[in-house]
């Protein structure tokens, strides 16, 4: 694609110093930044918000701004500071300890905040599901991470299926007309009661702090374990690509259930001081703009499907709202395309900045910053501190141009520690001293990183990791379905599209209603974002002769593209 590079537009920090500097760059000089160099005493939650509550010129600055259809509260970084230590003291009074896992399932909303960090003050460890999951979904994170409580709303504990889940000793319902017993508390009641004095939990720097389960090409999901480490990451990235500033009023899209809602939704804001907006309920494209315009968000964190949204709601709808509070706006979790960077700069005169990481890696690897020419299409360079280069399945570094996996050179602050309960897995990751992405891309001459695609089955939907896997068990319970095998196929808005290839049990017709009872049946007992849009009915389902259905050949039927190797196909 032949299109111009976008000019750098200058940011608070001289990133091309940054760059230039990279090859003295050692993460070390980021770490003295935090009083935690000199005392040795760390707790991520601490250094993102009761920092800023001691200090007397930020205490009464707004922290989070929230607004739902039909609510609107502000806190202060104090409050904040407060209610998490109110909530610690709730969570020590139930048994909760160091390591414990604790996980919250419910939306967006000042209390899920206050819970989160209350948790993290205790030493537990947060494991933030999306709201739209159902049981099954539920289930097996709650199964795998043995959480011994949650934190979830009334409404959303029919979907909790508690005889499954032994180890979950307690739950925490946040909602009005709780019934409280040995196993539920009422979260308002005992809030009420609570101190907001805390001694909080100082933990070692590399103490677990975060559990995100995330979507493989096998299996069901796994849990990414992060710990407190991970901050010193969050905070260079908040400085140098978020480019954030004392008086930023920021806002980040992605829900806490996913990892950019947590890396850049709490921590890397936070750490900054600056104000963070937080939105519940349903977007549309005049709902964003109308965010932006109310609160005067000045950085916008958001994603490819979202923008194109925007795209394609036309100048019109752009015209109604005044956005020129932004400085910049950035997207992450699939390929940006070049169009909507150029609609960035035409209708909104605004640099869209890409960058590209994963919730393995815990916060931003390549990116675009503010003082950087962008090159539309491509996801940008590696940030200081971070190596990346394309390497062939030995680990070699491949030429510009040569297309290979996306590699990483070991030894971020905010790489994974673990996969939970699965120790041999995290080393599968490294080939030669890289982390093998699972992406494939090339680099240019002039180091800029292109995407070209995943090489593994994992499907991306409007930027929403989906394991195949996961959906064809959940299919295969159905009672009509024999045997399933699930795909991504290309879709210009969502990127991907999952699409079912299903045979049927015998005594049942391929009917419409059929097909839409299975569908219904996906998104009510897994999720919606992992419901088949598209499901056709095959006489088999391809195979391995191990017994592994071939995807891969499924995709180019799909496609109409040739099939490659099939020695391994089972008679
Ligand atoms: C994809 C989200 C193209 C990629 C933080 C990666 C991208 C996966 C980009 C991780 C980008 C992320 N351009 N593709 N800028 N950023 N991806 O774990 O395939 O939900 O491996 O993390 O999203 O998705 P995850």
């Amino acid at each position: 694609m032949d299109m111009q590079p976008i000019p750098a537009r200058e940011g608070k920090h001289n990133l091309k110093d940054y760059h230039n500097a990279r090859k003295n760059f050692d993460w070390e000089q980021v770490k003295r930044k935090f009083s935690w160099y000199e005392t040795g005493k760390v707790n991520a939650a601490y250094e993102t918000i009761d920092r800023h509550a001691e200090n007397p010129s930020k205490k009464n600055q707004v922290a989070l701004s929230y607004s739902a259809p039909d609510r609107e509260e502000e806190l202060t970084f104090e409050q904040l500071k407060n209610q998490s230590n109110q909530f610690a003291n709730v969570l020590k009074k139930h048994g909760i300890e160091k390591g414990d896992r604790v996980f919250l399932f419910m939306p967006r909303s000042p209390e899920f905040y206050a819970s989160f960090f209350g948790v993290l003050k205790v030493g537990a460890i947060a494991g933030p599901l999306f709201e739209a999951f159902m049981e099954q979904a539920v289930r097996d994170r709650l199964q795998d991470s043995e959480a011994t409580m949650l934190i979830t709303t009334p409404d959303l504990l029919y979907r909790v299926p508690q005889e499954d889940l032994p180890d979950l000793k307690k739950i925490v319902l946040v909602g009005d007309k709780v019934e409280a017993s040995e196993r539920y508390i009422d979260y308002f009641a005992e809030m009420k009661q609570a101190s907001e004095d805390f001694a909080i939990e100082w933990v070692d720097l590399e103490d677990g702090m975060i559990l995100h389960y995330t979507s493989g090409s096998t299996g069901k999901p796994k849990g990414v374990y992060h710990v407190h480490n991970a901050m010193i990451q969050h905070y260079a990235t908040g400085e140098w690509v978020l480019d954030l500033q004392e008086n930023d009023i920021y806002w980040c899209t992605a829900d806490p259930g996913w990892v950019t809602g947590t890396s850049y939704g709490i921590f890397a804001p936070w750490l900054h001081g600056v104000t963070n907006v937080i939105r519940g309920g349903r977007f549309t494209p005049e709902s964003w703009y109308g965010t932006v315009d109310k609160y005067n968000v000045t950085v916008w964190y958001t994603a490819p499907t979202a923008l194109r949204k925007l795209v394609s709601a036309g100048e019109d709808v752009a015209n109604q709202f005044d956005m020129s509070s932004l400085r910049h706006l950035l997207s992450v979790g699939e390929p940006l395309n070049p169009e909507v960077i150029t609609w960035g700069v035409k209708a909104l005169d605004l640099r869209i900045h890409d960058t590209w990481w994963m919730t393995e890696t815990g916060a931003m690897l390549i990116c675009n910053y503010p003082t950087m020419d962008i090159r539309p299409g491509s996801m940008g360079k590696p940030i200081p501190g971070v190596e990346a280069s394309i390497v062939d399945n030995e680990g070699n570094e491949l030429p510009p141009y040569q297309m290979g996996n996306l590699a990483i050179k070991k030894g971020w602050p905010s790489m994974m520690r673990a996969i939970w309960k699965n120790p041999g897995k995290y080393d599968s990751y490294f080939v030669n001293g890289w982390y093998v992405s699972g992406d494939s891309a090339y680099k240019d001459e002039d180091g800029y990183f292109w995407f070209q695609g995943r090489l593994d089955d994992v499907i991306n939907t409007s930027g929403e990791r989906v394991g195949p896997f996961e959906v064809e068990s959940k299919l295969i319970e159905h009672e009509a379905v024999a045997e399933a095998g699930v795909i991504g196929k290309p879709d210009p808005e969502r990127g991907e599209i999952i699409k079912a290839f299903i045979t049927l049990n015998e005594g049942y017709e391929a009917t419409d209603e059929l097909l839409e009872d299975i569908r219904v049946f996906v998104k009510t007992g897994l999720s919606a974002h992992a419901a088949p849009r598209e499901i056709e009915i095959k006489d088999t389902i391809p195979k391995t002769r191990s017994g592994k259905i071939m995807r891969r050949l499924l995709k180019s039927w799909e496609l109409g593209l040739p099939t490659g190797d099939t020695s391994t196909l089972e008679e």
